[in-house]
């Protein structure tokens, strides 16, 4: 990072396989430059299951783990690294709530994103939740940096 200011952080963004199906990468991208964040690093991929079980070890268990798994694997996604002060709450807010249909309208999920009678929730986007969280998933997308 370059800029060693303590609240400076940086945050791993998934664009899901939703989100590449749908033709949303540009618009993720977008509204992540518009609110003035830097993106050091990004990569199409198809993941493996070992990558998402690392990613997703909290939910191992989880009824929606399983169907979660299943739709991650279910297309290419969109990794990046995103840095900023205090990127990892400042993309969570541009992402809005887990659940689409009640994320508030002006988020990527509120605006772009509604239930589909799926057995996990499709919301397009994945934003790293803690500091600790987003060094240990940016190691699983981007091993180099
Ligand atoms: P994410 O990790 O993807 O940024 O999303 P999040 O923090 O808002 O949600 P989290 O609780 O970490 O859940 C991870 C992903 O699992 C799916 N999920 N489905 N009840 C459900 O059907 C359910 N709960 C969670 C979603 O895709 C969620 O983003
Ligand atoms: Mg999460």
């Amino acid at each position: 990072m370059t800029n060693a200011n303590s609240s400076a952080q940086r945050t791993l963004i998934l664009v899901k396989p939703d989100g590449v199906r749908r033709g949303l990468v540009g618009e993720v991208i977008a509204r992540v430059e518009r609110k003035g964040y830097k993106i050091s690093a990004l990569r199409m991929l198809s993941a493996d299951k070992s990558m998402l079980e690392t990613h997703y070890a909290e939910h191992k268990g989880k009824p929606f783990y399983e169907p979660l798994m299943e739709f991650m694997l279910s297309g290419p996604i969109v990794a990046m690294i995103a840095e900023g002060e205090r990127v990892i709450e400042g993309f969570r807010s541009l992402a809005g709530a887990t659940d689409p249909t009640v994320a508030a309208p002006g988020s990527i999920r509120g605006d772009l994103a509604r239930d589909q009678g799926t057995r996990v929730v499709q919301n397009i986007v994945h934003g790293s939740d803690s500091p600790e969280s987003a060094e240990r998933e940016i190691k699983i997308f981007f091993p180099n940096n």
